[in-house]
């Protein structure tokens, strides 16, 4: 499909039709390499990258990335105590909505998606589609046999209010590394509130530090800084098709 030049960047979360135009008109914009400055000029978007003051852009329908989140940052985009995760994307992305597919907590580190798709949203978070999430949690004590066999065989979680919730799915959990006795690496299948931290503290240890080094088939690049995002090419990377 074919679109203006000043469309394009407006649905690409570059601000009002007016900025759009203005960022064109000021020579700041680029396709195929090629400075643009009429708003007007149409282009094929499919598989269109430009450029907006230098820095490289793919014309997507949908944005989808995965960010290596550091400690200190909160997934609400309301945050309360930290500055949000949102804070370390650039304007458009926020601009156009994209938003965490589901959440890490504060101290949690690691890979975290965003996206502006709710659909999608909808189908990585429902425990439905039991996309797994894989998490390392440095533990305050040495875990020993009897309580990796406790988290497989499942563990109750009290809710906040007081009932109980089913034990959660876990594909696997091992002490990961011979001589390291105090890391859990563990595969969940669903995501409830704080659930590593509770299910350690459910059979007598505690979570010192947890880091998520993969969503379901995507693993967190070795050579993305903490802070840093990157575009995902497609969900069927996710679901690892
Ligand atoms: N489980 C937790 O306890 N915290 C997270 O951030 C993610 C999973």
């Amino acid at each position: 499909m074919k679109q203006r030049l000043s469309q394009i960047l407006f649905s690409q979360g570059f601000g009002t039709r007016r900025l759009c135009a203005g960022l064109v008109w000021n020579g700041e914009v680029a396709v195929h390499g090629e400075v643009v400055e009429d708003p007007d000029a149409e282009f094929e978007t499919t598989g269109l990258r430009f450029t907006v003051a230098g820095q490289e852009w793919p014309c997507v329908d949908r944005a989808l990335i995965l960010l290596n989140k550091p400690a200190g940052y909160e997934c609400s985009q309301k945050p309360k105590h930290h500055p949000s995760v949102m804070s370390l994307l650039p304007a458009p992305l926020r601009e156009r909505g994209v938003q965490p597919i589901g959440r890490l907590d504060e101290d949690t580190t690691g890979l975290l998606l965003l996206t502006d798709d709710g659909t999608l949203i909808h189908k990585l978070t429902s425990p439905k589609h039991h996309v797994p999430k894989v998490y390392e949690a440095r533990c305050k004590h040495v875990l020993t046999a009897a309580m990796v066999e406790q988290l497989l065989a499942g563990v109750e979680l009290k809710e906040p209010e007081g009932k109980f919730q089913r034990p959660p799915e876990i594909s696997k959990a091992e002490a990961a590394e011979i001589g390291d006795e105090t890391l859990l690496r563990l595969t969940l299948l669903e995501g409830k509130y704080h659930q590593v931290k509770r299910m350690v503290a459910a059979v007598g240890n505690r979570v010192e530090a947890l880091h998520r080094p993969q969503f379901g088939a995507l693993v967190l690049p070795a050579d993305l800084k903490p802070g840093e995002w990157r575009w995902v090419g497609s969900p069927a990377e996710v679901w690892g098709q």
